[in-house]
C-alpha cells in the first residue's frame, strides 16, 4: 500500500512540525510528508522544514482578502501534492467552513490545553493566569468551530506551585512533541 501523504500547516516556530518530520524519518510515522505550508512567509518553521529536507510553501495571508481567497493557494498545493491528511501544527488562522467541509475528518489539530477549556491563541497563558491546577494538550479532528471537534488524544500537565509561564510552556511543548507524532501514527494506521 502506498503511504498516505500529509501536508503540515504552520504559522510560527514549527517545533511540533519538526518532531513529526523527525518521527517519520526514523520510521515512527508511516506516511509521506508531502509539503509544509505556512501562511506566514517569515515563519522560522519554514527554515526548520527546509533543513529537514521537506518541500515548503509560503501562502502569505493577506488581510484584505476573504478567508476563502486566502485559502485558495493552500487548497491548490494540497490538491497538487495528493495529500490525504492535513495536520495543523501551530497554524494560527481559523479555517473557513468550506475548507473544513472539503476535507471531512481529515484535518487534525493540536492545542495546548485540555479542550474545551481555554480555546484560542493564548491557551497556555490563559490557563496559567486563571490559576488552574491542571492544563494539558489536546489533539482533535477539526470541525467548523474553533479549537473544536472529536478529541483523539489528551494528556494532562499539572501547573506546579513554582511554575512560571516559561516553565509551564516548556513542559507543555515537551508533551506535545511526544504526543503528536505518536497520535498521528495511531490515527493513520487506524488504531483510533
Ligand atoms: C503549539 O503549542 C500548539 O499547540 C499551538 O501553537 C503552538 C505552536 O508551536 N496551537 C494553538 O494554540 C492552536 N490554537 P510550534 O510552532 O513550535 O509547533
Amino acid at each position: 500500500m502506498t503511504a498516505q501523504r500529509i501536508a503540515i500547516l504552520i504559522s510560527g516556530n514549527g517545533t511540533n512540525m519538526a518532531e513529526i518530520i523527525k518521527a517519520q524519518k526514523r520510521g515512527g510515522l508511516d506516511a509521506d510528508i508531502a509539503i509544509v505550508i505556512s501562511d506566514n512567509p517569515d515563519a522560522p518553521g519554514l527554515r526548520r522544514a527546509s533543513g529537514l529536507d521537506c518541500s515548503i510553501l509560503a501562502v502569505p495571508y493577506a488581510p484584505g482578502r476573504t478567508r476563502e481567497e486566502n485559502e485558495s493557494g493552500i487548497i491548490q498545493a494540497i490538491e497538487q501534492n495528493g495529500v490525504s491528511w492535513i495536520v495543523l501544527a501551530g497554524f494560527m488562522r481559523i479555517l473557513s467552513a468550506d475548507f473544513v467541509r472539503r476535507y471531512p475528518g481529515r484535518i487534525v489539530n493540536i492545542h495546548p490545553s485540555l479542550l474545551p477549556a481555554f480555546p484560542g491563541a493564548h491557551a497556555i497563558k490563559d490557563a496559567f493566569e486563571a490559576g488552574a491546577d491542571i492544563t494539558g494538550v489536546t489533539i482533535h479532528i477539526v470541525d467548523e468551530l474553533v479549537d473544536h471537534g472529536p478529541v483523539i488524544a489528551q494528556e494532562e500537565v499539572p501547573i506546579l506551585p513554582g511554575d512560571t509561564l516559561d516553565t509551564l510552556e516548556t513542559r507543555i511543548h515537551a508533551v506535545e512533541h511526544r504526543l503528536y507524532p505518536k497520535t498521528l501514527q495511531a490515527l493513520l494506521s487506524e488504531d483510533i
